[in-house]
């Protein structure tokens, strides 16, 4: 087995010399964005990254500016030892990780941001009003900064990655998204960093929201009622002790709502349990028909 050294870039020079020297050699670059303490979910993207280039290089940075004051920034799980041990072992050619210094110069609060689509303000959006335009931005920086020929990120953030999707073709961005489904475990929980923020019994309860979705799906495709069916489970949630941000179905490529005459569905929900908010969804495979009303 061939045995790479792994490259550790932690300035912006330093990352674009080494990702321009890869691709002068005639080398295709895969970009795998983190915010690091990774897991089985992250790791999965770059196994994929690197079947699709012939070099990946995985940024590791705790983006600041899609955190509100009120967030879990300063408590959000950081391990870079053992980050850097899982890349290497799995033969990834180059990690990034920069100073919050190094990707914004000056204050914070006086940035160049970008503003995305209307999306931003949806869903995940509502309850968190900048994240998506912390997230287009530093997205915006790394692609930038490593210029890839492609970027991988999970379908389990899926209204990040639409976000994100929209930004390329506006932005006539050259780098084409590619995206890889849920890992989760046995009973179902999809894998977060920030599932390490629960309780042994809070973990017990987390795979109830999987549950749900797949209920859900079942009742879509026997062609029950949506409203019907997202109740039933939210009232089911809270009993449980979930606090639901939204449980909806909605358009798989726009989020918007769905009109009767759809028959392709995305599941989406987010909630608390205690103080941590886990988010899941569940595109539904089979297309159905929607009764009349
Ligand atoms: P982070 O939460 O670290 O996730 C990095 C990437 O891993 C994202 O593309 C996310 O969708 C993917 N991912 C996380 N859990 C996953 C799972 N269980 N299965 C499959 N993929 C999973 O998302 C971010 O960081 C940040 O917002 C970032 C894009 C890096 C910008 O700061």
């Amino acid at each position: 087995m061939t045995q790479h050294t792994l490259k550790h870039l932690t300035t912006v020079k330093e990352c674009h010399t080494w990702c321009l020297a890869q691709k002068h050699t005639g080398q295709t670059l895969a970009l795998v964005p983190t915010m690091g303490a990774l897991h089985a979910g992250h790791l999965a993207l770059v196994t994929y990254a690197l079947q699709q280039a012939d070099r990946v290089i995985v940024s590791i940075f705790v983006n600041p500016t899609q955190f509100a004051p009120t967030e879990d920034f300063d408590a959000y799980p950081r391990n870079l030892e053992l980050d850097l041990k899982h890349l290497k072992a799995l033969g990834v050619h180059a990690v990034f990780c920069p100073k919050t210094t190094e990707l914004y110069s000056d204050s914070l609060n006086d940035q160049t941001l970008v503003m995305p689509r209307i999306v931003r303000q949806i869903l995940c959006g509502q309850s968190r009003p900048h994240f998506f335009q912390g997230v287009a931005t530093i997205v915006l920086k790394l692609l930038n900064c490593c210029q890839p020929d492609i970027a991988v990120f999970g379908e389990k953030d899926y209204q990040q990655l639409i976000v994100i999707r929209q930004m390329i073709q506006d932005l006539l961005i050259s780098c084409q998204i590619h995206s890889i489904p849920t890992v989760r475990t046995q009973t179902g929980l999809a894998l977060s960093s920030r599932n390490q923020y629960l309780s042994p019994s809070q973990q017990n309860l987390a795979p109830e929201l999987f549950k749900a979705l797949k209920n859900i799906e079942q009742g879509l495709c026997a062609g029950n009622p949506i409203t019907c069916l997202c109740e039933n489970m939210h009232t089911h949630l809270t009993q449980l002790g979930f606090k639901l941000d939204y449980l909806t179905i909605r358009h798989p490529e726009t989020l918007e709502k769905l009109q009767p005459e759809d028959t392709t569905a995305i599941i989406l929900v987010a909630a608390w349990l205690g103080h941590t908010r886990l988010i899941d969804n569940l595109i539904c495979k089979h297309s159905f028909h929607q009764p009349a009303l």
